[in-house]
Formats: structure tokens, C-alpha cells, sequence
């Protein structure tokens, strides 16, 4: 009996690109996907982008567009991303859509006329210059616990705790430099705490390692969450409530319903079949560990108190590193998905990520030196390999014609069985399991390849039938393969079934008396150059010495000709250097910019420069920013320097003859 099942993959934040570690569960989803499709069953994947929230209001700001200009860009960036890795969405949608709209306002008016919404007065920190309210990312300040500086809001980067923002020393608005102030306002909350016994069963059906996380929360207590957002903020308005809108994860996950929605009315599907209490279809969201929280219990709970079905599942994956550490810009392990088509085929990391995924929340290592490895030796060594060795002989002594019965039935057969196995392994999202299967198969192909040794047979006098039988085998059982690395490696699959002028299927018969295309090579080796092509493409060195400089590129990764144009970089001599009490990082700096003008500057950079390295010698600044207030007085500027931090960071020195109050062009 064909399933009825409902798949999407977490929503992006329409403010970013999509990068690599975005693909692992873009990948691993479109692959379970498209392994449903192919076993028959009917099966949707839905997608948006998340639109709502302070960050994208803020960086639409600092690009001087509207919201909805910078989300319309870059959902068409996002999706040319998507589709360029053939991530097959059924429907690609936005959270500023008019069925999420609706969604989210019939989900809140559902919650509170059963009792789920509580009002509370609550103390924030708000801007006064910006008149804002501000979100915990967007304060910094000093660590309650260690003390660190220049940390967020929420937690410390330095100790790893967690804090309120009002906990932190010596505040710093990051949207305007200006020290906030608390302000009371009054919020709308879910009361979760009314869904601890539904989620205690409901959780049942996750992960192990997810449910145990789960079970540590349920115990603690669930506290109840705050939904609503002052004005000024980019999302809907709730009802009834002037100046006060939903919080951008109210209305996220509900897009998952709005897209399909969308998707319900352009295909004339049924919506409630799906979502209704009593729906009988299957609904499993993926997303990575970092958002269980709002998918295992928010999420359920706002559903099931506003009458619709649960998921079926959550299926959490970890985080993506690379080469065992982070992702990082300064060593260029941040990688865009753009910068990777740039130079590589998105077939290889399909299927490096198929190859290292499992069903656990363990985090995937893309091992660089691995993965070229592995891409030569599995995919183009042994799997196309098999096609390569056998079509020609097929075009040129043949016709293109395959022989009329298969050489070894058994072994067919054998490949056809192994289908169950491969299949469970998909199914459970163990795809390590499924490609260690398929590449074992695929070794007993070149094996039999081996045996037979077409390459002699064609010298043999008389060796012609034997020649047509196993290269006629070869192609079929390349065949096979194909159709279970039809799931990872959808582009090549289209391909091959070109070239074998057949449907690519799970467990197909064989092709007997059958004409073939013209082989023509299907996938290139990786070169070494490529990845460091990449690996170059993603490196940032410079980096702003300004305490809200980790913000500010969060807001902005781009800006226009035109913004670069408005930075005043000019030659300024450092006259003096001095050690800033208390500051861990921070060096004060008088700096001649020409025509008798002085600037004080803190730069971070007191880790790297002893006072006496740096005085009376040259380097660049960003004359023309705005100062700041900052704790130990007004910084009228900025000096550049590069380098990943701490020690390693270097200021910028002009060569011999440049003159203070230069500009810098
Ligand atoms: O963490 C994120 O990137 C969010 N934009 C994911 C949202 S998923 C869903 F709830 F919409
Ligand atoms: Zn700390």
C-alpha cells in the first residue's frame, strides 16, 4: 500500500547563504525523499524560507531595502542553491506568505480559546536610540561568570554559560553602540507546561539520544514561552494586539503547513488528509540537533493544543565539521554552497555526506583528504567504473545491441535480494549502511568483470559470445546499482539512464535484446586543486577590531559598491600606545591622521602588540565612523588588521612614502 507521507527540512533564515553544513540536512532529507518516491509511495518535501525576525529587519536596514525586497532575493538565491545540489523540493515557499498568515493566526486564536495564553509583564533591555527592544544576540557586554568581554547577550563564548542579558556588565547595544536601558512590556506566553503529559508520550517516537534530552527537560519543568515581539519588528501583527507581533519561531515551523497549503492548491491535493487530528498520513521533520527544542516540544504542543495532528517523527541530525573542527572563515572551511558549485560537481558531496550519514545526532566530519579519496575510489574507481569497462565493447562489436539472456542468473539475483537489506538501511536513515551494501556489490561486479576479462576475450578467436554475455551482465548489474544510488545521486542516475536507454528503478528486470546509447565518460576524479580552490575562495582574513564587529557582519556578509565607497580609509600614524586598565583585549590608540588631527581608537588587538611595537608606526583606519561610546571611553575609528585573532592578528602597514591623512584608494 502505497504511504501518504509529508517531509521538510528546516527552515533557512532568509538574512544568509546556504552553506555546506546547511547541506548535510538538505542532502540526507532529499535522499530519504526521493528513496520513498522511487519505493512507490506518495510522498511530498516541503521547504521555505524563514522570513520574520529582527536580524533580517536589520540587515534589510543596513542594505537600505525593504524586508521584502532582501527575502525576495534571497529566496531566488536560495533555490537556484537548492536546485543546483538537485535538492528536489516539491515546494519551495516563504514565512511572509499569506497561508502562513493564516496558519498562524488560527493556531494562536485555537491556543487561546483553550485556555493556552497567559499575558505577563516582562523587563527587557530596549535601545533608547534605536527605540527598539532588543533580542539577546544583539546585546554584548561582560560574561556575569568569567568576566569575558564582548560576549552576547544569552551566553558566553568564552565559559559556555548561559545568562539573562540583564545579568551581563557593562551592556553594549550591538544594533547602535549605545548602552540600553530596562524597559517593562507586556508579552503573550504559551503555557507548555499544560502539554507535559502529552509530550511524555508523544516524545516516545524520537531518537534515543534526542528522547533522553527530552526526558532531562520534561523533568526540570516546562516554562512557558513567550511568543509575542514589540514593534518595531518584521513578522505578522497579532491580532488584536496593536504594536505587538508573533516571535519569529511561532510562525517558522507553521510554515511548514503554509508551504504545503501552497502546494495543496496549485496540485489539488487535500490539505487535512494530512493535517487534520485525525489524519492517518505520515509527517516527519528534519532538522539538526540545535533546534530540538522548538521541534520536539513547542512545535508538537502548539499543534496538538490547537487541534491539529502531531508529527510522526523528528528526525535530529548533529552538526557538519570540517576536517574534524568547526567550520571556520579564517581557516576557509566556511563554505558557501555557491563557492562549492563554483568548483566542484555536487554529485561527490552527495555522496560523501550518504557515505558518512547515519541515523544518529553524532556530528559529520567532512574530511577533506577523505573525501577526494573516497569520491576517486568509490564513485569513479569502482562504481562507474563498471559501466566504463563494459559499453564500449557493446557500441563497437555489438551495435549497441545487449545479448539476449543474462550470462549468470545467480548473480543477478543476488544483486536484486541485496535490495531488502539496502532498503531498510534507507528507510532508517542508516545511508553509511546502504553505500557500504551497494559499494560491496559493486566490488563483486568489478570482481566478475575481473573473471571474465572481457579485454582478452575480444583478442580471442571466437570469444565473441562470451564477450556480449558479460559486458551485458556488467551493464546490468550496473544498472541495479544505479537504482539504489538513485536516491544520493539523482543527476548521474538521469544520465545513466540515458546511456542505458532504460528507466532507472529499484530492483529492476534485466534488460535483455536491448539498444544502448553511446557510452560517454559520467564523472571526472576530484583534483586536489579544486578543494584547495575552495578552500581558498572561503578565506577571510581581515577582521574589524571594533567590539560589535561579530555582529555587524552577521547583519551585513556583502554591501554594495556604493557603501564601500562611503569608508574613508586613510594612512594614520600611531603616536601612542597605551595598555587600557581592566580591558583583556583592548589597546588605546592616538592616532595623526594629517592636518594636526588626533583620534583615540580601541583596538582589540592588545593579545598581538606590546604599546612599544606600535608606536610611531603607520597603518590604516576607517576614519569616517561614527565613534562609539564604549566603556573606557569615545572610540573615534577603526584600524585594520588581519589574521584569525588573539596573537595572530597584524595591523595593516602601508610601505615606505605613504603620509599620514592619505587616503587610501
Ligand atoms: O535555525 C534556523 O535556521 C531556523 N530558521 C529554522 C526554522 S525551522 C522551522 F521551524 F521553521
Ligand atoms: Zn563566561
Amino acid at each position: 500500500m502505497p504511504r501518504k507521507i509529508l517531509v521538510t527540512s528546516a527552515l533557512p533564515y532568509a538574512n544568509g547563504s546556504i552553506h555546506l553544513g546547511h547541506l548535510v540536512e538538505y542532502i540526507q532529507t532529499d535522499i530519504w525523499v526521493r528513496f520513498q518516491k522511487l519505493r512507490g509511495h506518495e510522498c511530498y518535501y516541503v521547504c521555505a524560507d524563514d522570513a520574520h525576525g529582527t536580524p533580517i529587519m536589520l540587515r534589510a536596514e543596513t542594505e537600505k531595502i525593504t524586508p521584502e525586497e532582501l527575502i525576495n532575493r534571497v529566496n531566488t538565491e536560495h533555490q537556484q542553491d537548492f536546485a543546483d545540489f538537485a535538492i528536489g523540493f516539491d515546494n519551495y515557499y516563504s514565512t511572509h506568505s499569506s497561508e502562513n498568515q493564516y496558519f498562524a493566526n488560527l493556531i494562536y486564536k485555537n491556543l487561546a480559546s483553550a485556555g493556552h495564553i497567559e499575558r505577563r509583564t516582562i523587563k527587557q533591555f530596549y535601545d533608547p536610540a534605536k527605540e527598539m527592544f532588543l533580542p539577546d544576540r544583539f546585546i554584548r557586554g561582560e560574561c556575569p561568570h568569567c568576566g569575558a568581554k564582548d560576549q552576547y547577550g544569552d551566553s558566553c563564548e568564552e565559559c559556555s554559560k548561559t545568562y539573562n542579558p540583564t545579568e551581563l556588565k557593562n551592556p553594549i547595544s550591538a544594533v547602535s553602540g549605545t548602552t540600553p536601558v530596562e524597559k517593562e512590556s507586556e508579552h503573550l506566553f504559551v503555557n507548555l507546561a499544560n502539554f507535559t503529559e502529552m509530550l511524555q508520550e508523544w516524545t516516545k517516537c524520537l531518537q534515543p539520544a534526542v528522547l533522553h534530552k527530552l526526558e532531562e527537560w520534561l523533568e526540570t519543568g516546562l516554562q512557558a514561552w513567550d511568543i509575542s515581539r514589540d514593534a518595531p519588528y518584521f513578522g505578522f501583527e497579532i491580532p488584536d494586539e496593536p504594536g505587538k507581533y508573533f516571535y519569529v519561531w511561532l510562525d517558522a515551523p507553521i510554515g511548514y503547513m503554509a508551504s504545503f497549503k501552497n502546494l495543496c492548491d496549485k496540485k489539488n491535493l487535500n490539505f487535512d488528509e494530512f493535517w487534520a487530528a485525525d489524519s492517518q498520513a505520515e509527517i516527519y521533520h528534519f532538522i539538526g540537533k540545535d533546534i530540538t527544542y522548538f521541534h520536539c516540544l513547542f512545535w508538537p504542543a502548539m499543534l496538538s493544543g490547537a487541534g491539529f495532528r502531531k508529527p510522526t517523527s523528528v528526525f535530529v541530525h548533529g552538526f557538519l565539521k570540517v576536517d574534524g573542527q568547526k567550520m571556520s572563515k579564517t581557516r576557509g572551511t566556511f563554505i558557501n554552497a555557491r563557492t562549492y558549485l563554483n568548483h566542484l560537481n555536487p554529485t561527490y558531496l552527495r555522496y560523501y555526506f550518504a557515505a558518512k550519514l547515519s541515523n544518529g545526532v553524532e556530528d559529520v566530519d567532512l574530511n577533506l583528504d577523505d573525501f577526494l579519496q573516497r569520491v576517486n575510489a568509490d564513485l569513479v574507481g569502482k562504481f562507474v567504473n563498471i559501466a566504463s569497462r563494459c559499453a564500449n565493447f557493446i557500441t563497437k562489436r555489438f551495435d549497441g545491441q545487449l545479448a539476449a539472456k543474462l550470462a549468470d542468473e545467480n548473480l543477478y539475483q543476488q544483486f536484486i535480494d541485496a535490495g531488502d537489506i539496502i532498503a531498510t538501511a534507507y528507510e532508517n536513515r542508516d545511508y553509511n549502511r546502504a553505500v557500504r551494501e551497494i559499494m560491496g556489490l559493486a566490488d563483486r561486479a568489478n570482481q566478475y568483470i575481473d573473471e571474465h576479462k572481457p579485454w582478452v576475450l575480444v583478442k580471442q578467436e571466437g570469444g565473441d559470445a562470451e564477450l556480449h554475455a558479460v559486458c551485458s551482465q556488467g551493464l546490468n548489474l550496473f544498472r541495479v546499482l544505479m537504482g539504489y544510488l538513485a536516491p544520493i545521486l539523482p543527476t548521474l542516475t538521469k544520465e545513466v539512464g540515458k546511456f542505458l536507454n532504460a528507466p532507472i528503478t529499484w530492483q529492476p528486470t534485466a534488460l535483455v535484446v536491448h539498444n544502448i546509447n553511446n557510452f560517454k565518460p559520467l564523472l571526472k576524479r576530484v583534483e586536489q586543486k579544486q578543494i584547495d580552490s575552495i578552500i581558498a575562495a572561503s578565506k577571510e582574513t581581515l577582521v574589524a577590531t571594533a567590539p560589535v564587529a561579530k555582529t555587524a557582519e552577521k547583519i551585513a556578509d556583502t554591501i554594495s559598491y556604493d557603501d564601500f565607497a562611503k569608508v574613508d580609509l586613510r594612512i594614520a600614524k600611531i603616536v601612542k600606545a597605551e595598555h587600557v586598565e581592566e580591558a583583556k583585549k583592548l589597546l588605546k590608540l592616538t592616532l595623526d591622521i594629517g592636518e594636526d588631527k588626533h583620534r583615540t581608537v580601541f583596538a582589540g588587538i592588545k593579545e598581538a602588540y606590546q604599546p612599544e611595537q606600535l608606536t610611531g608606526r603607520l597603518t590604516v583606519m576607517v576614519a569616517n565612523l561614527a565613534p562609539r561610546k564604549m566603556r573606557f571611553g569615545l572610540s573615534e575609528g577603526m584600524v585594520l588588521a588581519a589574521g584569525p585573532g588573539k596573537q595572530d592578528l597584524w595591523i595593516l602597514s602601508p610601505d615606505d612614502g605613504a603620509e599620514p591623512g592619505m587616503k587610501v584608494k
